[in-house]
């Protein structure tokens, strides 16, 4: 068939793919068009909207460098990137949750003993915490030699990787001991608005919506025979748990800073008398076949 209408146009596309012979990538583009054009029928999109959809989508490649990725941006604060956690990582009973990376993950930070400080470095000053706690199998078993990956925004709503004059700051990999123990020094996280200088700032803006993100330790923790997971630890009674602006939160990873107000224990674990605390462990689940894709709807065949 030459000519299309609205009706017919949708399926004309997806008969396009009748070459395609990777099922997934099949299922992929033909459910793509499916909901673009159902989109665009449901909102009756005119001209104008989808040019502006158009220069929308361009500034935001335009801001994408090796430093900074507002594609990933926008997915997380269109709650995209939290879809595609919960779909990916159904949490076995008892096993730590997952949440997204975000964007200022970075390779390389450097390797630190048992009760390191991550405050080694700091430009910009915070209040002092240890943070401490063990890495469980779910059924309680201690594992030694995990790998906590952690990192942290400064005081100031900026991570070290964003600032040019930055060496590795509240940031750092640890391992577990022979009992599963870690322990580290660092700052209790501050609350922090996510980059609003591009076109999802103007975005979020137009949503009436605010880029804040509540008070927050990112973690990636790994062992050898575990599922490894990407998670955050909230701090209780931050402001933004309710409204955080990439929908990451979830109640099993609010944390309690709690004051410690010890000179005898502050000395023994090196620290400023008063100090905060967070004794915090992590569960891992076994490693697991990897999830079984869907099988493909009747609907997306190709006739
Ligand atoms: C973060 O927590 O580092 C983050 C996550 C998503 C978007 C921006 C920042
Ligand atoms: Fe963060």
């Amino acid at each position: 068939m030459r000519e299309h209408t609205e009706d017919t146009l949708t399926e004309a596309v997806i008969a396009r793919l009748g070459k395609v012979s990777d099922p997934r990538f099949k299922q992929l583009v033909s459910s793509l068009v499916r909901h673009l054009h159902a989109f665009a029928r449901e909102v009756q999109l005119t001209e104008e909207e989808w040019f502006e959809g158009i220069k929308f989508l361009t500034a935001v490649g335009q801001k994408c460098d090796d430093k900074r990725q507002e594609f990933i941006l926008l997915s997380d604060i269109l709650g995209l990137s939290m879809m595609v956690v919960a779909l990916n990582h159904k949490t076995a009973p008892g096993a730590t949750e997952a949440t997204v990376l975000g964007p200022f993950f970075a390779h390389g930070a450097p390797e630190l003993e048992y009760g390191a400080d991550l405050t080694k470095n700091a430009t910009v000053p915070g209040e002092p915490a240890w943070v401490s706690g063990r890495v469980l199998s779910t059924e309680g078993k201690p594992i030694a030699g995990a790998t906590i990956d952690v990192w942290q925004a400064r005081g100031n709503g900026i991570y070290d990787i964003q600032d040019p004059q930055a060496e590795f700051e509240l940031r750092g990999r640890v391992r577990t001991d022979a009992e599963g123990r870690y322990a580290f020094k660092t700052y209790k996280p501050a609350f922090y608005g996510v980059p609003t200088d591009g076109p999802v700032g103007r975005l979020l803006d137009a949503m009436g919506r605010h880029p804040m993100r509540p008070a927050h330790m990112h973690a990636i923790v790994a062992a050898p025979g575990y599922e490894k997971v990407i998670t955050h630890v909230f701090v209780e009674g931050d402001p933004y748990l309710d409204s955080d602006a990439v929908f990451a939160v979830k109640d099993s990873l609010v944390g309690s800073y709690r004051k410690v107000d010890s000179p005898a224990e502050a000395k023994q674990l090196g620290m400023p008398n008063p100090f905060l605390r967070l004794d915090w462990d992590f569960r891992l689940a076994p490693a697991g076949p990897a999830r079984a894709r869907k099988t493909i709807a009747a609907s997306d065949a190709v006739t």
